[in-house]
């Protein structure tokens, strides 16, 4: 069974009065959280890890150098999922640190 990338919670430009275009937004879901989804699946089709849970692979995969790439992928997903899940304002909080972590090294 692959790993799917869930469902956005809300719609792509919700977060546009704090910032974040729906089209940056549909970008970072689309592309970066949905190319962590396929190379997750890339890297465990035919291994044992492919029927298990996206969780059951992050703990089986931390801290074996061989599966790092697994691993990164994996908790990718994971913490993509998980902020895409959390509640809008808190989705949005989130949001907005790392936009102005970015605006601040770049
Ligand atoms: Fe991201």
């Amino acid at each position: 069974m692959a790993f799917e990338q869930a469902p956005l919670p809300y719609d792509p430009g919700a977060l546009e009065p704090h910032g974040m275009s729906a089209k940056t937004f549909e970008y970072h879901y689309g592309k970066h959280h949905a190319a962590y989804v396929t190379n997750l699946n890339n890297l465990t089709k035919d291994t044992e890890l492919a029927d298990k849970s996206l969780e059951e692979v992050i703990q089986i995969s931390f801290k074996d150098s061989a599966k790092a790439g697994i691993f990164n992928n994996a908790a990718q997903v994971w913490n993509h999922t998980f902020s895409g899940a959390a509640s809008l304002p808190m989705e949005v909080g989130y949001l907005q640190v790392i936009w102005r972590l970015r605006s601040i090294a770049i």
